[in-house]
């Protein structure tokens, strides 16, 4: 193995630098040479090729967003596509690829490993969605920027005793609502994976605000709806039972951006540099992701046919917190 590549593929995450400098600081350690491939898997087909210098990659720890640029490509998506892409590695003579993005992306990776090229994926996402992996990177970035706007709007609720509504990120999962509301103190998470029951939702307003306790929060993961249907829904079924004003904040792609915490920039070093090694072992078709703390390799094909839950902990927690999470979908 001589010369290896690395991209960044699907929505950014905080983190996705601190990990691009990690595989390439480690990979330049062992005497292999760097190409970044820019702008995702469109980047590919389109020889967006640069290569990776200690230099080019320096005070990448401290930066949001991906320096190497990302995108979403339809034509890779198609054997053709694929096809395109294997001969342009082969053309810059990679002898392995490193794909750091979400669950989609790391589709894409899979399917260049069952064509033959060594494949190793990160897990970058802040929904938290991959399974084989405690924590994807920038999940603890995104978490604490949320945590922050939301203790902000908390202020305003608390003054004008009002019901705020939150819309967060989480295209399939609702693992940043749930954790946002524990973490913020917040009375309500809807998520994808439990069935809304707007009956006790509308309950906990009105105890609250019977019980000198004013003003709710109500985090909604967006993949259960928008924020401005759950509001439609809110005020159609609690029509002269809710007694206070609700109105919605949609956090948007603020949650993606901004300085990667510890947590993220030192998750990406290790799992960087864990892909690294793992390429020049002969391992091939994996993901890095996080055990118990602990990096270790797992099959990209398995993971990917497997649907994350959320943390059991977290939802008894939370129900023990008196937070309404909604009831077990049949
Ligand atoms: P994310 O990686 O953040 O989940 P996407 O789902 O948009 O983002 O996927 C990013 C890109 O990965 C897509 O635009 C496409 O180029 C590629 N991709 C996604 N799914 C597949 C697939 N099943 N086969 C091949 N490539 C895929
Ligand atoms: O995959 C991460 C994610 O943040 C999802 O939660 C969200 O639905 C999606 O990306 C939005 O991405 P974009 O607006 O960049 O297409």
């Amino acid at each position: 193995m001589k010369r290896i590549a690395i991209m960044t593929s699907g929505g950014d995450s905080p983190g996705m630098n601190p990990a691009i400098r990690s595989v390439t600081r480690t990979a330049l350690s062992l005497g292999l040479e760097v190409m970044g491939i820019q702008n995702g898997y469109q980047g590919l087909l389109d020889n967006e090729f640069l290569p990776l210098t200690a230099l080019r990659v320096s005070g990448m720890n401290r930066h949001g967003g991906t320096f190497l640029q990302t995108s979403r490509c339809l034509e890779f998506r198609t054997p053709e596509g694929q096809q395109k892409g294997i001969a342009n590695l082969r053309a810059q003579k990679i002898d392995g690829l490193v794909v750091i993005g979400g669950d989609g992306s790391l589709r894409g990776a899979l399917e260049l490993h069952k064509q033959g090229v060594p494949v190793i994926g990160l897990p970058g996402t802040i929904d938290n969605d991959i399974y084989g992996t405690e924590m994807g990177i920038g999940v603890d970035t995104a978490l604490n920027t949320i945590i922050t706007l939301v203790d902000m709007i908390k202020n305003t609720a608390a003054s004008h005793r009002r019901c705020f509504v939150i819309e967060v990120m989480g295209r399939g999962s609702g693992y940043l609502s749930i954790m946002t509301t524990i973490s913020t103190g917040s009375q309500v998470a809807v998520v994808p994976e439990f069935r809304v029951n707007m009956k006790s939702i509308i309950e906990v307003l009105h105890h609250r605000f019977h019980n000198n306790h004013n003003n709710s929060v109500i985090i909604v993961a967006e993949g259960v709806c928008s924020g401005e249907e759950f509001v439609r829904r809110l005020n159609e079924a609690g029509q002269g039972k809710i007694e206070q004003e609700v109105r919605l904040t949609v956090l948007g792609h603020v949650q993606r951006g901004g300085v990667p915490t510890h947590f993220d920039r030192l998750l990406a070093s290790r799992m960087g540099e864990m892909a690294v090694l793992a390429l020049t072992q002969g391992e091939r078709g994996v993901m890095v992701g996080q055990t118990n703390g602990r990096m270790q390799l797992r099959d990209l094909e398995d993971i990917l046919g497997k649907r994350k839950d959320l943390p059991a902990d977290a939802i008894r927690v939370a129900r023990n917190l008196g937070i309404e999470i909604g009831d077990v979908a049949e």
